[in-house]
Protein backbone atom coordinates (compact mmCIF):
# COMPACT_ATOMS: atom_id res chain seq x y z
CA UNK A 1 0.00 0.00 0.00
CA UNK A 2 1.56 3.65 -0.80
CA UNK A 3 1.94 6.29 1.90
CA UNK A 4 -1.43 7.95 2.51
CA UNK A 5 -1.41 12.03 1.18
CA UNK A 6 -2.40 12.76 4.11
CA UNK A 7 0.40 11.00 6.60
CA UNK A 8 1.72 14.22 7.61
CA UNK A 9 -1.32 14.37 10.25
CA UNK A 10 -1.51 10.93 11.32
CA UNK A 11 1.05 8.83 13.34
CA UNK A 12 -0.31 5.31 11.93
CA UNK A 13 -1.01 4.21 8.48
CA UNK A 14 -4.36 2.98 7.40
CA UNK A 15 -5.97 -0.42 9.04
CA UNK A 16 -5.43 -2.62 4.99
CA UNK A 17 -9.36 -3.29 5.79
CA UNK A 18 -10.09 0.34 6.87
CA UNK A 19 -8.49 0.84 3.25
CA UNK A 20 -10.15 -1.65 1.12
CA UNK A 21 -13.44 -0.75 3.00
CA UNK A 22 -12.64 3.20 2.22
CA UNK A 23 -11.26 2.84 -1.87
CA UNK A 24 -13.98 3.68 -4.84
CA UNK A 25 -10.90 2.84 -7.31
CA UNK A 26 -12.64 0.01 -8.40
CA UNK A 27 -15.75 1.51 -9.29
CA UNK A 28 -14.45 5.16 -10.16
CA UNK A 29 -11.65 3.21 -12.71
CA UNK A 30 -13.89 3.91 -15.74
CA UNK A 31 -13.92 8.13 -15.14
CA UNK A 32 -9.95 8.18 -16.04
CA UNK A 33 -10.49 9.90 -18.97
CA UNK A 34 -12.93 12.35 -17.01
CA UNK A 35 -10.61 13.00 -14.37
CA UNK A 36 -7.20 13.26 -16.40
CA UNK A 37 -8.82 15.92 -19.21
CA UNK A 38 -10.63 17.98 -16.13
CA UNK A 39 -7.02 18.40 -14.55
CA UNK A 40 -5.29 19.31 -18.24
CA UNK A 41 -7.65 22.00 -18.08
CA UNK A 42 -6.86 22.81 -14.44
CA UNK A 43 -3.15 22.98 -15.07
CA UNK A 44 -3.36 25.08 -17.75
CA UNK A 45 -5.49 27.67 -15.95
CA UNK A 46 -3.13 27.92 -12.95
CA UNK A 47 -0.46 28.41 -15.30
CA UNK A 48 -2.25 31.14 -17.19
CA UNK A 49 -3.27 32.67 -13.86
CA UNK A 50 0.50 32.82 -12.87
CA UNK A 51 -0.65 31.05 -9.66
CA UNK A 52 2.10 28.11 -11.06
CA UNK A 53 5.06 28.88 -13.48
CA UNK A 54 3.44 28.38 -17.11
CA UNK A 55 6.40 26.21 -17.71
CA UNK A 56 5.30 23.92 -14.85
CA UNK A 57 1.84 23.39 -16.31
CA UNK A 58 2.67 22.74 -19.42
CA UNK A 59 4.80 19.96 -18.02
CA UNK A 60 1.95 19.13 -16.07
CA UNK A 61 -0.63 18.70 -18.83
CA UNK A 62 1.85 16.82 -20.45
CA UNK A 63 2.71 14.38 -17.82
CA UNK A 64 -1.18 13.88 -17.45
CA UNK A 65 -1.52 13.69 -21.76
CA UNK A 66 1.55 10.43 -21.08
CA UNK A 67 -0.71 8.93 -18.27
CA UNK A 68 -3.75 8.84 -19.93
CA UNK A 69 -2.15 7.66 -23.29
CA UNK A 70 -0.18 4.96 -21.33
CA UNK A 71 -3.73 3.95 -19.53
CA UNK A 72 -5.42 3.41 -22.80
CA UNK A 73 -2.46 1.66 -24.98
CA UNK A 74 -2.50 -0.65 -21.45
CA UNK A 75 1.77 0.54 -20.89
CA UNK A 76 0.34 1.94 -17.10
CA UNK A 77 -2.38 -0.25 -15.13
CA UNK A 78 -4.59 1.26 -12.55
CA UNK A 79 -3.61 0.38 -9.04
CA UNK A 80 -6.08 -1.32 -7.09
CA UNK A 81 -4.56 -0.34 -3.71
CA UNK A 82 -5.05 3.14 -4.83
CA UNK A 83 -7.71 5.04 -2.83
CA UNK A 84 -9.64 6.16 -5.85
CA UNK A 85 -9.00 7.31 -9.31
CA UNK A 86 -7.85 10.82 -8.45
CA UNK A 87 -5.49 9.82 -5.71
CA UNK A 88 -4.10 7.42 -8.99
CA UNK A 89 -3.04 9.88 -11.70
CA UNK A 90 -2.07 12.25 -9.01
CA UNK A 91 0.42 9.53 -7.52
CA UNK A 92 1.73 8.00 -10.78
CA UNK A 93 1.97 11.63 -11.87
CA UNK A 94 4.34 12.81 -9.23
CA UNK A 95 6.28 9.21 -9.16
CA UNK A 96 6.81 10.90 -13.12
CA UNK A 97 7.25 14.34 -12.54
CA UNK A 98 8.61 14.94 -8.88
CA UNK A 99 8.10 18.22 -7.47
CA UNK A 100 6.07 19.63 -10.03
CA UNK A 101 3.35 16.63 -10.16
CA UNK A 102 2.81 18.15 -6.31
CA UNK A 103 1.79 21.39 -7.23
CA UNK A 104 -1.25 20.05 -9.27
CA UNK A 105 -3.73 20.15 -6.63
CA UNK A 106 -2.95 23.81 -6.02
CA UNK A 107 -6.68 25.09 -5.62
CA UNK A 108 -8.69 22.34 -5.73
CA UNK A 109 -10.37 19.99 -3.99
CA UNK A 110 -10.89 16.09 -4.82
CA UNK A 111 -14.80 17.02 -3.65
CA UNK A 112 -15.19 19.63 -6.66
CA UNK A 113 -12.86 17.24 -8.89
CA UNK A 114 -15.29 14.18 -8.03
CA UNK A 115 -17.85 16.33 -9.04
CA UNK A 116 -16.41 17.31 -12.27
CA UNK A 117 -15.20 14.25 -13.23
CA UNK A 118 -18.62 12.51 -12.78
CA UNK A 119 -20.56 15.02 -14.58
CA UNK A 120 -17.69 14.64 -17.43
CA UNK A 121 -18.37 11.37 -17.44
CA UNK A 122 -22.26 11.12 -17.21
CA UNK A 123 -22.31 13.59 -20.16
CA UNK A 124 -20.76 11.32 -22.66
CA UNK A 125 -22.85 8.51 -21.19
CA UNK A 126 -25.80 10.74 -21.98
CA UNK A 127 -24.68 11.09 -25.40
CA UNK A 128 -24.52 7.72 -25.78
CA UNK A 129 -27.98 6.19 -24.35
CA UNK A 130 -29.17 9.20 -26.70
CA UNK A 131 -27.71 7.56 -29.71
CA UNK A 132 -28.76 4.08 -28.41
CA UNK A 133 -32.17 5.28 -28.05
CA UNK A 134 -32.36 7.07 -31.48
CA UNK A 135 -31.14 3.64 -33.37
CA UNK A 136 -33.59 1.95 -31.50
CA UNK A 137 -36.75 4.27 -32.46
CA UNK A 138 -35.29 4.19 -36.06
CA UNK A 139 -35.58 0.61 -35.75
CA UNK A 140 -39.20 0.62 -34.79
CA UNK A 141 -39.86 2.94 -37.57
CA UNK A 142 -38.59 1.10 -40.09
CA UNK A 143 -40.83 -1.87 -38.72
CA UNK A 144 -43.81 0.64 -38.87
CA UNK A 145 -42.90 1.28 -42.10
CA UNK A 146 -42.95 -2.55 -43.04
CA UNK A 147 -46.25 -2.85 -41.67
CA UNK A 148 -48.89 -0.11 -42.15
CA UNK A 149 -50.35 -1.47 -44.53
CA UNK A 150 -51.48 -4.81 -42.25
CA UNK A 151 -53.85 -5.08 -40.04
CA UNK A 152 -54.42 -5.87 -36.58
CA UNK A 153 -56.55 -5.64 -33.05
CA UNK A 154 -55.65 -3.10 -30.72
CA UNK A 155 -56.17 -3.90 -27.37
CA UNK A 156 -57.37 -2.23 -24.25
CA UNK A 157 -57.31 -4.80 -20.66
CA UNK A 158 -55.99 -6.62 -23.30
CA UNK A 159 -58.99 -7.83 -24.54
CA UNK A 160 -59.61 -7.31 -28.39
CA UNK A 161 -60.80 -3.91 -28.89
CA UNK A 162 -60.40 -1.76 -32.47
CA UNK A 163 -58.72 -2.65 -36.02
CA UNK A 164 -55.53 -0.45 -36.61
CA UNK A 165 -52.69 -0.79 -38.74
CA UNK A 166 -50.01 -2.59 -37.07
CA UNK A 167 -47.36 0.72 -38.14
CA UNK A 168 -49.34 2.50 -35.46
CA UNK A 169 -48.57 -0.17 -32.55
CA UNK A 170 -44.71 0.23 -33.14
CA UNK A 171 -45.07 3.93 -33.69
CA UNK A 172 -46.46 4.52 -30.30
CA UNK A 173 -43.54 2.92 -28.66
CA UNK A 174 -41.33 5.76 -30.85
CA UNK A 175 -43.25 8.06 -29.22
CA UNK A 176 -42.23 7.27 -25.50
CA UNK A 177 -38.60 7.10 -26.62
CA UNK A 178 -38.49 10.42 -28.41
CA UNK A 179 -40.02 11.47 -25.07
CA UNK A 180 -37.55 9.53 -22.90
CA UNK A 181 -34.47 11.64 -25.68
CA UNK A 182 -35.80 15.20 -25.01
CA UNK A 183 -35.50 14.03 -20.59
CA UNK A 184 -32.47 13.52 -21.53
CA UNK A 185 -31.46 16.29 -23.45
CA UNK A 186 -32.97 17.88 -20.43
CA UNK A 187 -30.74 16.00 -17.79
CA UNK A 188 -27.60 16.69 -19.73
CA UNK A 189 -28.27 20.41 -19.32
CA UNK A 190 -28.72 20.59 -15.94
CA UNK A 191 -25.31 18.54 -15.96
CA UNK A 192 -23.17 20.53 -17.79
CA UNK A 193 -22.70 23.09 -15.23
CA UNK A 194 -19.19 23.19 -13.51
CA UNK A 195 -17.97 22.53 -9.98
CA UNK A 196 -13.81 23.21 -10.69
CA UNK A 197 -13.14 25.86 -8.45
CA UNK A 198 -15.52 25.04 -5.26
CA UNK A 199 -12.46 23.35 -3.83
CA UNK A 200 -13.23 21.68 -0.59
CA UNK A 201 -16.54 23.77 -0.28
CA UNK A 202 -15.85 27.51 0.21
CA UNK A 203 -13.84 28.43 -2.64
CA UNK A 204 -10.33 29.49 -2.85
CA UNK A 205 -7.75 32.30 -2.28
CA UNK A 206 -5.98 31.81 -5.06
CA UNK A 207 -7.11 33.81 -8.31
CA UNK A 208 -8.05 31.12 -10.39
CA UNK A 209 -9.94 31.50 -13.25
CA UNK A 210 -13.40 29.05 -13.21
CA UNK A 211 -14.85 30.46 -16.82
CA UNK A 212 -11.87 29.61 -18.00
CA UNK A 213 -11.68 26.21 -16.95
CA UNK A 214 -14.90 24.89 -17.53
CA UNK A 215 -15.08 26.59 -21.27
CA UNK A 216 -11.86 24.35 -21.52
CA UNK A 217 -13.86 21.49 -20.52
CA UNK A 218 -16.87 22.02 -22.62
CA UNK A 219 -19.26 22.69 -19.47
CA UNK A 220 -22.42 25.68 -20.06
CA UNK A 221 -21.62 27.28 -17.29
CA UNK A 222 -20.04 27.49 -13.85
CA UNK A 223 -21.86 26.29 -10.96
CA UNK A 224 -23.03 29.69 -8.70
CA UNK A 225 -22.12 28.46 -5.16
CA UNK A 226 -19.24 26.34 -3.95
CA UNK A 227 -21.64 24.41 -1.18
CA UNK A 228 -23.88 23.23 -3.30
CA UNK A 229 -21.03 22.83 -6.17
CA UNK A 230 -19.92 19.95 -4.31
CA UNK A 231 -23.14 18.56 -2.31
CA UNK A 232 -25.05 18.69 -5.45
CA UNK A 233 -25.65 14.78 -6.88
CA UNK A 234 -28.96 15.84 -8.42
CA UNK A 235 -27.93 15.28 -11.91
CA UNK A 236 -27.37 11.59 -11.10
CA UNK A 237 -30.47 11.51 -9.32
CA UNK A 238 -32.11 13.06 -12.60
CA UNK A 239 -30.25 10.21 -15.04
CA UNK A 240 -30.94 7.73 -12.90
CA UNK A 241 -34.48 8.34 -12.59
CA UNK A 242 -35.15 8.81 -16.90
CA UNK A 243 -32.99 5.59 -17.58
CA UNK A 244 -35.42 4.11 -14.98
CA UNK A 245 -38.13 5.34 -17.10
CA UNK A 246 -36.36 4.54 -20.44
CA UNK A 247 -36.63 1.10 -18.71
CA UNK A 248 -40.21 0.83 -18.06
CA UNK A 249 -40.64 1.48 -21.77
CA UNK A 250 -38.65 -1.22 -22.84
CA UNK A 251 -40.20 -3.62 -20.14
CA UNK A 252 -43.31 -2.77 -21.37
CA UNK A 253 -42.05 -3.37 -25.41
CA UNK A 254 -40.06 -6.58 -24.11
CA UNK A 255 -43.63 -7.60 -23.08
CA UNK A 256 -45.10 -7.56 -26.03
CA UNK A 257 -42.49 -9.59 -27.62
CA UNK A 258 -43.18 -12.08 -24.74
CA UNK A 259 -46.94 -12.60 -25.85
CA UNK A 260 -46.35 -11.88 -29.41
CA UNK A 261 -44.29 -14.64 -29.46
CA UNK A 262 -46.77 -17.12 -27.12
CA UNK A 263 -48.77 -19.55 -29.23
CA UNK A 264 -51.27 -17.94 -27.87
CA UNK A 265 -50.80 -14.95 -30.04
CA UNK A 266 -48.11 -15.84 -32.46
CA UNK A 267 -48.04 -12.79 -33.65
CA UNK A 268 -44.34 -12.66 -33.65
CA UNK A 269 -41.50 -14.96 -34.43
CA UNK A 270 -38.09 -14.17 -33.31
CA UNK A 271 -34.60 -14.97 -35.25
CA UNK A 272 -32.54 -17.54 -34.25
CA UNK A 273 -30.09 -15.83 -33.06
CA UNK A 274 -31.91 -13.95 -30.60
CA UNK A 275 -34.12 -16.55 -28.65
CA UNK A 276 -32.75 -19.43 -26.82
CA UNK A 277 -33.89 -22.98 -26.32
CA UNK A 278 -34.63 -25.56 -23.18
CA UNK A 279 -32.21 -27.82 -21.51
CA UNK A 280 -35.20 -30.54 -21.27
CA UNK A 281 -38.06 -29.30 -23.70
CA UNK A 282 -37.00 -29.41 -27.25
CA UNK A 283 -39.52 -27.97 -29.08
CA UNK A 284 -38.68 -24.27 -26.99
CA UNK A 285 -37.82 -21.20 -28.49
CA UNK A 286 -37.88 -19.33 -25.49
CA UNK A 287 -37.75 -15.04 -25.88
CA UNK A 288 -34.85 -14.67 -23.16
CA UNK A 289 -33.72 -11.43 -24.26
CA UNK A 290 -36.99 -9.63 -23.92
CA UNK A 291 -37.16 -11.34 -20.47
CA UNK A 292 -34.13 -10.27 -19.58
CA UNK A 293 -35.09 -6.48 -20.34
CA UNK A 294 -38.26 -7.09 -18.48
CA UNK A 295 -36.50 -8.09 -15.64
CA UNK A 296 -33.52 -5.88 -15.69
CA UNK A 297 -35.63 -3.26 -15.06
CA UNK A 298 -36.10 -3.87 -11.41
CA UNK A 299 -31.92 -3.14 -11.29
CA UNK A 300 -32.64 0.53 -12.74
CA UNK A 301 -35.59 1.18 -10.25
CA UNK A 302 -33.34 -0.39 -7.56
CA UNK A 303 -30.68 2.34 -8.41
CA UNK A 304 -33.20 4.84 -8.66
CA UNK A 305 -34.30 4.29 -5.01
CA UNK A 306 -30.24 3.30 -3.45
CA UNK A 307 -29.18 7.24 -4.76
CA UNK A 308 -32.79 9.09 -3.40
CA UNK A 309 -31.93 7.16 -0.18
CA UNK A 310 -27.92 7.88 -0.09
CA UNK A 311 -28.63 11.21 -0.23
CA UNK A 312 -31.52 11.84 2.16
CA UNK A 313 -30.84 13.88 5.14
CA UNK A 314 -26.67 14.57 4.35
CA UNK A 315 -25.97 17.81 5.79
CA UNK A 316 -24.01 20.33 3.36
CA UNK A 317 -21.26 20.25 2.10
CA UNK A 318 -19.18 17.06 0.85
CA UNK A 319 -20.56 13.81 3.22
CA UNK A 320 -18.40 10.29 2.11
CA UNK A 321 -21.77 8.55 1.64
CA UNK A 322 -21.75 10.64 -1.72
CA UNK A 323 -19.00 8.26 -3.02
CA UNK A 324 -21.63 5.19 -3.01
CA UNK A 325 -23.37 7.67 -5.93
CA UNK A 326 -20.80 5.72 -8.60
CA UNK A 327 -21.66 2.33 -8.60
CA UNK A 328 -25.81 2.68 -8.52
CA UNK A 329 -25.32 5.22 -11.77
CA UNK A 330 -23.17 3.49 -13.59
CA UNK A 331 -24.93 0.50 -12.86
CA UNK A 332 -28.16 2.49 -14.52
CA UNK A 333 -26.70 3.32 -17.63
CA UNK A 334 -24.90 0.00 -18.15
CA UNK A 335 -27.78 -1.76 -17.69
CA UNK A 336 -30.30 0.85 -20.20
CA UNK A 337 -27.15 0.85 -22.97
CA UNK A 338 -27.29 -3.08 -22.96
CA UNK A 339 -30.56 -3.34 -23.00
CA UNK A 340 -31.13 -0.76 -25.82
CA UNK A 341 -28.21 -2.38 -28.09
CA UNK A 342 -29.48 -6.15 -28.22
CA UNK A 343 -33.45 -5.00 -28.62
CA UNK A 344 -32.57 -3.17 -32.24
CA UNK A 345 -30.97 -6.23 -33.70
CA UNK A 346 -33.59 -8.48 -31.99
CA UNK A 347 -36.15 -6.17 -33.60
CA UNK A 348 -34.53 -6.48 -36.77
CA UNK A 349 -34.52 -9.82 -37.10
CA UNK A 350 -37.97 -10.15 -35.95
CA UNK A 351 -41.11 -11.60 -37.92
CA UNK A 352 -44.28 -10.38 -37.80
CA UNK A 353 -47.12 -13.22 -38.70
CA UNK A 354 -49.29 -10.53 -40.18
CA UNK A 355 -51.59 -13.53 -41.61
CA UNK A 356 -52.60 -14.70 -37.36
CA UNK A 357 -52.71 -10.62 -36.91
CA UNK A 358 -55.37 -10.54 -39.64
CA UNK A 359 -56.87 -13.85 -38.72
CA UNK A 360 -57.05 -13.20 -34.93
CA UNK A 361 -58.84 -9.15 -36.06
CA UNK A 362 -61.44 -10.98 -37.08
CA UNK A 363 -62.42 -12.74 -34.09
CA UNK A 364 -63.81 -10.45 -31.33
CA UNK A 365 -66.03 -8.22 -32.76
CA UNK A 366 -63.66 -5.58 -33.12
CA UNK A 367 -65.92 -3.66 -35.29
CA UNK A 368 -68.56 -3.50 -33.21
CA UNK A 369 -67.74 0.52 -32.59
CA UNK A 370 -67.87 1.01 -36.51
CA UNK A 371 -71.52 -0.89 -36.83
CA UNK A 372 -72.69 1.83 -34.11
CA UNK A 373 -70.47 4.91 -36.17
CA UNK A 374 -72.50 4.05 -39.37
CA UNK A 375 -75.61 3.99 -37.34
CA UNK A 376 -74.84 7.49 -36.10
CA UNK A 377 -74.24 8.68 -39.49
CA UNK A 378 -77.17 8.11 -40.20
CA UNK A 379 -78.70 9.84 -37.65
CA UNK A 380 -79.32 7.90 -34.67
CA UNK A 381 -77.80 9.08 -31.52
CA UNK A 382 -75.00 7.28 -30.48
CA UNK A 383 -76.16 5.88 -26.84
CA UNK A 384 -78.73 4.22 -29.11
CA UNK A 385 -76.45 2.94 -31.93
CA UNK A 386 -73.69 1.98 -29.02
CA UNK A 387 -77.11 -0.12 -27.28
CA UNK A 388 -78.07 -1.82 -31.15
CA UNK A 389 -74.69 -2.70 -32.08
CA UNK A 390 -73.93 -4.45 -28.49
CA UNK A 391 -77.30 -6.25 -28.83
CA UNK A 392 -75.92 -7.67 -32.57
CA UNK A 393 -73.08 -8.78 -30.85
CA UNK A 394 -75.07 -10.62 -28.26
CA UNK A 395 -77.27 -12.11 -31.41
CA UNK A 396 -74.03 -12.67 -33.35
CA UNK A 397 -71.85 -14.69 -29.72
CA UNK A 398 -75.28 -16.78 -29.86
CA UNK A 399 -75.42 -17.65 -33.29
CA UNK A 400 -71.73 -18.62 -33.92
CA UNK A 401 -71.45 -15.85 -35.98
CA UNK A 402 -68.97 -12.43 -36.79
CA UNK A 403 -71.18 -9.03 -37.53
CA UNK A 404 -69.94 -9.60 -41.31
CA UNK A 405 -71.78 -12.58 -41.42
CA UNK A 406 -75.28 -11.45 -40.45
CA UNK A 407 -78.00 -10.93 -43.42
CA UNK A 408 -79.47 -7.83 -44.06
CA UNK A 409 -82.81 -8.95 -42.79
CA UNK A 410 -80.93 -9.49 -39.23
CA UNK A 411 -78.96 -6.13 -39.67
CA UNK A 412 -82.50 -4.61 -40.19
CA UNK A 413 -84.31 -6.34 -37.36
CA UNK A 414 -82.12 -4.50 -34.62
CA UNK A 415 -82.65 -0.93 -36.86
CA UNK A 416 -84.29 -0.49 -39.80
CA UNK A 417 -81.75 2.49 -40.90
CA UNK A 418 -79.23 -0.89 -42.25
CA UNK A 419 -78.34 -0.92 -45.68
CA UNK A 420 -76.02 -2.73 -48.08
CA UNK A 421 -73.33 -0.20 -47.51
CA UNK A 422 -73.09 -1.32 -43.67
CA UNK A 423 -70.84 -4.52 -44.94
CA UNK A 424 -68.38 -1.75 -46.58
CA UNK A 425 -68.44 0.44 -42.97
CA UNK A 426 -67.71 -2.83 -41.16
CA UNK A 427 -65.19 -4.38 -43.32
CA UNK A 428 -61.96 -4.49 -40.94
CA UNK A 429 -59.39 -2.45 -43.51
CA UNK A 430 -62.33 -0.20 -44.28
CA UNK A 431 -62.48 0.24 -40.38
CA UNK A 432 -59.15 0.83 -40.00
CA UNK A 433 -58.54 2.51 -42.99
CA UNK A 434 -61.39 5.16 -41.93
CA UNK A 435 -59.78 6.28 -38.54
CA UNK A 436 -58.56 9.33 -40.45
CA UNK A 437 -58.16 11.80 -37.01
CA UNK A 438 -54.79 13.45 -36.08
CA UNK A 439 -52.97 10.53 -34.51
CA UNK A 440 -55.44 8.18 -35.28
CA UNK A 441 -54.70 4.57 -35.93
CA UNK A 442 -55.75 4.59 -39.63
CA UNK A 443 -53.24 3.81 -42.54
CA UNK A 444 -53.05 7.92 -43.87
CA UNK A 445 -52.47 8.88 -40.56
CA UNK A 446 -49.56 5.87 -39.89
CA UNK A 447 -48.02 7.36 -43.20
CA UNK A 448 -47.64 10.91 -41.58
CA UNK A 449 -46.68 9.98 -38.15
CA UNK A 450 -43.73 8.20 -39.74
CA UNK A 451 -42.91 11.01 -41.94
CA UNK A 452 -43.07 13.69 -38.73
CA UNK A 453 -41.29 10.83 -36.27
CA UNK A 454 -38.13 10.54 -39.19
CA UNK A 455 -37.99 14.69 -38.94
CA UNK A 456 -38.13 14.12 -35.18
CA UNK A 457 -35.00 11.62 -34.64
CA UNK A 458 -32.67 13.89 -37.22
CA UNK A 459 -33.26 17.18 -35.03
CA UNK A 460 -32.22 14.97 -32.29
CA UNK A 461 -28.86 14.20 -33.70
CA UNK A 462 -28.58 17.79 -35.38
N1 LIG B 1 -13.73 8.82 -3.97
C1 LIG B 1 -14.43 9.96 -3.51
C2 LIG B 1 -15.86 9.96 -4.02
O1 LIG B 1 -16.13 9.26 -4.95
C3 LIG B 1 -13.73 11.21 -3.98
C4 LIG B 1 -13.98 12.40 -3.12
C5 LIG B 1 -13.28 12.23 -1.83
N2 LIG B 1 -13.33 13.41 -1.03
C6 LIG B 1 -13.02 13.38 0.24
N3 LIG B 1 -13.10 14.48 0.87
N4 LIG B 1 -12.66 12.28 0.86
O2 LIG B 1 -16.72 10.60 -3.50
Amino acid sequence: MAQQMWAGRFAKTIDQAANDFNASIRVDCRMYRSDIVASIAHAGMLGAQGIIDPRDAERLQQGLADVLADLESGALQIDPQAEDIHMFVEQVLTERLGDVGKRLHTARSRNDQVATDLRLHLMEQIDEIDGAIGALAAQLVEQAERYADDIMTGYTHLQRAQPISVGHYFLAYVQMLLRDCDRLADCRRRTSVCPLGACALAGTTYPIDRQATARALGFAAVGANSIDCVSDRDFVIELAADVAMIMMHLSRLAEEVILWCSSEFGYMELDDAFATGSSIMPQKKNPDIAELVRGKTGRAYGNLMTLLSVMKGLPLAYNKDMQEDKESIFDSVDTVLACLRILTPMFAGAKLRTDVMAKAAEKGFINATDCADYLTKKGVPFRQAYKTSGQLVAYCIAHGKSLNELSLDEFRSADANFDEDIYRAIDLRACAASRISEGGGGVASVRSQIAQCKLALQARTE
